[in-house]
This record gives structure tokens, sequence and C-alpha cells, in this order.
């Protein structure tokens, strides 16, 4: 192999090379889509906090379920649910009833799970 080759041979792989880092960093600043929130996302929040009263059959006087998607999706459209979780820590009709409030970021999670479509997956 001449060295003229080699050299050719060698200056085309740095090539390569050069213009797959180029196309990697184009990939890189593509933003991913952002993940929609689904019921998939938000579920845990009202098996810890709710399912206590709003089991099935529901207990000490909650009026509905909450241990389906269509149950809190529901509930979401029908009964306030969210209106009744953003209220202030001590304010009557706050669910979960006695509290304490959800931590803020579950309470975002849901409102945007809302925003989202309320999707169940
Ligand atoms: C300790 C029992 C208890 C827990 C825990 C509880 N609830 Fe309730 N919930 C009730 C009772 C009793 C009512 C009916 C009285 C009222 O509306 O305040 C009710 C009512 C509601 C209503 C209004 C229904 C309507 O038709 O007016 C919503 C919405 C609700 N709860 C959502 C939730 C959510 C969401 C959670 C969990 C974050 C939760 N609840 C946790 C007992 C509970």
């Amino acid at each position: 192999m001449s060295l003229k080759l080699i050299k050719l041979l060698s200056l085309s792989v740095f090539l390569t090379a050069c213009s797959s880092n180029t196309y990697d960093d184009v990939e890189a600043d593509t933003q991913p889509l952002p993940e929609l929130v689904t019921y998939q996302e938000v579920q845990f929040i009202f098996d810890n906090a709710c399912l206590q009263c709003h089991s099935n059959p529901p207990q000490n006087g909650a009026p509905m379920s909450l241990v389906s998607f269509e149950n809190v999706r529901d509930a979401v459209l029908t009964r306030g649910l969210i209106d009744r979780i953003s209220l202030p820590e001590g304010e009557s009709g706050l669910m979960p009833l006695g509290g304490p409030r959800l931590p803020q970021q579950n309470i975002e999670l849901i409102a945007q799970w809302l925003e989202d479509g309320l999707l169940e997956n």
C-alpha cells in the first residue's frame, strides 16, 4: 500500500468520525418530548391517601370509591377532586379528610394529569 493511499484512508476515517460527532451533537440538542402524566403516575397517591375511606364499597361516610381509573377520573370531572385536595391545611373539606394535606408535588402531578387529558396509560 502506498503512503499516499494510507494517508488518504486515515483522512477519510478522520472525516467520518468528525461528521458522526457532529450528528451526535445535533441529536443531543434535540429535546425529547415531555412525557404525558397518565393515571399510571398518579394512582399511587390515591392508593396511599384515599382508599382508607374511598374503598369499594366506600367506608367512613365517603360517598364514592376511588379504586379505579374510571372512579378517579369521574371524581376529578364531577366532584371537584382537585379543588378538595388543593384546600389549605386545616380548611374544612380538605381531602384526605383529617389531613395531612398531600405533598404539593403530588397535587401538582394530579393537576398536570388533568391538563394532559386524564389519560389512563
Ligand atoms: C378518613 C376518610 C377519608 C379519606 C382518607 C379521604 N376521604 Fe374524601 N371524603 C370522605 C368523606 C366522609 C366525604 C364526604 C364528606 C365531604 O364531602 O366532605 C368525602 C368526600 C370527598 C369528595 C367530595 C365528593 C362529593 O361528591 O362531594 C372528594 C372529591 C374526595 N372526598 C376526595 C378524596 C381524595 C382525593 C382523597 C385522598 C387524597 C380522600 N378523599 C381521602 C372521607 C375521606
